[in-house]
C-alpha cells in the first residue's frame, strides 16, 4: 500500500510540479481597490465533518517550544490507516461516505457556477471561450486575479506587505524517500529540509500533497513537532479548475483528512497547484475552511535537472535569489515585501533551499506566511497560537471565526503593481497555446518536455 503512494507519487510530483511556476506569468495584474469589508465575508467555521478523525498518538496539541527532534523518521506509523485512504495521485472517488458528507455540508448557493475548465494534453490549460477582460471568476491562471468578484470570499494572500519581509514556503511535500528500504539512496528526503530549517531557526510554510502525506506521515508529524506551519496543496496536485465541484471536494477532504490524522491539526490555508484557482474553487476552499496563498516572486527551483525537475540551470535559479538580495540592498525593492515559491520536491530543490537560507537569513526577515500576515491561528485547533508580527496573541483573543479576525484584514492596502522579477518573462504561461513559443530559452520549460513527462505521468496512473 505504501509502496503504490511512493511509486507514483515521485512520477507524480515530478510532474505537477511542472509547475505552481510555469502559471506563473510576467505581470502581476494585481487588483488594485479595496478589499471587500470583513463583514461581507462568509462565515465559516472549523470543519464539522472532520470531527471522527483521530489523529496518531504522540502529537503536540500546542504550538512546541524548546528542542526540536532531529532523529530519523520512521517509514510507517501504527494507528495510521493507510487503507482507508484512496488512491495515491489520482482525483478520489466523490460517492465515498466521507466526501458526501462534506458536499452536503457546503452552501452551494454560494458557490459561484464558474464553467469547469478544460485541460490539454499537455497539462495546459484551455482558455478560450473564456473573457479575461472582464474575468467574471477571478481566475488567475488567466489574469492572475487575487481579489475574488464576489464581496463574500476573501482576497488572495500573495505577499507579505511589510517591507523586507520574506515569506518562505515550500511545496509539494513531504518529500518521500523513493524507496524506504534503501534510505541511504534518498538523502534529501525529509527529514533533511526540516533538519537544516531546525538547526538555522527558521520556520516556513509546507504546501502538503495529500497523497504524499499518507506515503510518508511520519514526516508530517516532524513538521509539526517543528512548529513549521502545515498548509493544503490537494491530494493529487491536478489544475483544480479542470474538476467537478464535487471532485474539488475530494481533492480538498483527503488531504485536510491526511494532516488532520498525521498531525492533528486542521488548515485553514491552501495554494492551488500551479496557482490554478478561480471563485468557484476559492469558494468550496473557504467552506472547507481554507484561504487561499499563492506567490509573488518564484524560484522555478522545480525546473532544475533532478529527480523529475526539468532542464533550467542551477545558475539561473542562483541569479533569481541574488536579483532579490541585491534589489533588496540597493534599494529598489522597497514597497513590500514578498511570498517566495519553492519546493521540497527533489534533491535539486532541497539543496538550493539550503545554500540560499543563510544568505536570505542576513538580508531579509524570512518567516512563515501567516507570520509576516499577522496571523496567529493558521489551524481550526485554536490552542495552536503563532507569534506574528504584532506579537503572539492570547488563545483566548484567537477567535476561530475568520470573518473577524487575522484571516481578513491584512490586505486593505493597495497591493503591489508588479512584484514578479524576470525570471517569469520566460516561463511557459499557463495561458500560453500549447503552440506558442517561450520568448527565451533556459529558464524555461519546453512543451514537448512537459508533454513527455505528461505522458509518462498518465501512463503510470493507468497501472
Ligand atoms: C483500515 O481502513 C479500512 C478501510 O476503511 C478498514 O476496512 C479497516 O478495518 C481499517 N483498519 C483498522 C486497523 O482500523
Ligand atoms: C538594484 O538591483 C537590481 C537587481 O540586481 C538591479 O536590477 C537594479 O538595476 C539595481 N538598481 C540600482 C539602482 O542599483
Ligand atoms: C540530484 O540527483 C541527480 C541524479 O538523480 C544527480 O545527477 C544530481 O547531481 C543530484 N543533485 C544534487 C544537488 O544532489
Ligand atoms: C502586523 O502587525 C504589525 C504591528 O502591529 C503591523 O505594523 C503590520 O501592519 C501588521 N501586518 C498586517 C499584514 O496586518
Ligand atoms: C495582530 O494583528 C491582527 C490583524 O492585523 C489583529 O487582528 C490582532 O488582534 C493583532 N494581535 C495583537 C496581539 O495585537
Ligand atoms: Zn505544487
Amino acid at each position: 500500500m505504501v509502496t503504490k503512494f511512493l511509486a507514483i507519487g515521485l512520477l507524480g510530483s515530478a510532474l505537477v510540479a511542472l509547475s505552481d511556476a510555469a502559471a506563473t506569468k510576467a505581470n502581476q495584474k494585481a487588483a488594485t481597490t479595496p478589499s471587500p469589508t470583513v463583514d461581507a465575508l462568509l462565515a465559516v467555521t472549523s470543519p464539522a465533518w472532520l470531527a471522527s478523525i483521530t489523529p496518531i498518538t504522540g502529537l503536540p496539541t500546542e504550538v512546541p517550544s524548546g528542542t526540536v527532534p532531529t532523529g530519523a523518521l520512521a517509514t510507517s506509523i501504527p494507528g495510521f490507516n493507510v487503507s482507508a485512504y484512496p488512491t495515491g495521485w489520482k482525483t478520489p472517488p466523490i460517492d465515498s461516505d466521507e466526501v458526501k458528507a462534506v458536499i452536503s455540508a457546503i452552501d452551494w448557493t454560494k458557490v459561484p457556477a464558474a464553467p469547469t475548465r478544460t485541460g490539454k494534453s499537455n497539462g495546459d490549460l484551455v482558455m478560450t471561450g473564456y473573457n479575461e477582460n472582464t474575468d467574471p471568476y477571478c481566475w488567475w491562471s488567466d489574469t492572475n486575479c487575487v481579489k475574488p468578484k464576489v464581496d463574500y470570499l476573501p482576497e488572495d494572500i500573495y505577499y507579505c506587505p511589510r517591507p523586507g519581509d520574506w515569506g518562505l514556503t515550500y511545496d509539494d511535500g513531504p518529500f518521500n524517500p523513493s524507496d524506504f528500504s534503501k534510505l541511504s539512496d534518498s538523502p534529501w528526503a525529509e527529514p533533511n529540509l526540516y533538519n537544516f530549517l531546525a538547526a538555522h531557526n527558521q520556520k516556513a510554510t509546507l504546501f502538503y500533497i495529500g497523497s504524499n502525506v499518507v506515503g510518508f506521515p511520519a514526516a508530517a508529524q516532524r513538521a509539526i513537532q517543528d512548529g513549521l506551519t502545515i498548509c493544503v496543496h490537494t491530494w493529487s496536485h491536478p489544475q483544480m479548475t479542470t474538476k467537478s465541484n464535487d471532485e474539488v471536494v475530494a481533492e480538498f477532504y483527503w488531504t485536510l483528512r491526511s494532516i488532520k490524522e498525521s498531525t492533528g491539526i486542521t488548515p485553514r490555508c491552501w495554494r492551488p497547484p500551479y496557482g490554478d484557482v478561480d471563485d468557484r474553487v476559492r469558494a468550496i476552499a473557504w467552506q472547507m475552511g481554507m484561504r487561499t496563498i499563492i506567490w509573488d516572486e518564484d524560484t522555478n527551483d522545480w525546473n532544475m535537472p533532478g529527480d523529475g525537475g526539468g532542464n533550467l540551470s542551477p545558475n539561473t535559479v542562483d541569479g533569481y535569489f541574488q536579483g532579490w538580495i541585491d534589489a533588496y540592498k540597493n534599494g529598489t525593492d522597497k514597497t513590500n515585501g514578498h511570498i517566495v515559491l519553492e519546493h521540497e520536491l527533489n534533491n535539486a530543490t532541497v539543496s538550493m533551499a539550503e545554500k540560499w537560507l543563510p544568505t536570505l537569513q542576513t538580508t531579509f526577515n524570512v518567516v512563515p506566511v501567516h507570520e509576516c500576515m499577522n496571523i496567529s491561528n493558521p489551524y481550526w485547533e485554536d490552542n495552536f497560537v503563532y507569534a506574528t508580527e504584532n506579537g503572539t496573541a492570547s488563545s483566548s483573543s484567537a477567535s476561530a471565526d475568520p470573518t473577524t479576525t487575522d484571516m481578513s484584514s491584512a490586505l486593505s492596502t493597495a497591493p503591489p503593481a508588479s512584484t514578479e522579477t524576470s525570471n517569469e518573462d520566460g516561463a511557459l504561461s499557463a495561458s500560453a497555446s500549447a503552440e506558442s513559443q517561450p520568448t527565451s530559452g533556459s529558464s524555461v520549460m519546453t512543451v514537448s518536455s512537459l508533454s513527455a513527462l505528461m505522458t509518462a505521468f498518465f501512463a503510470v496512473c493507468l497501472l
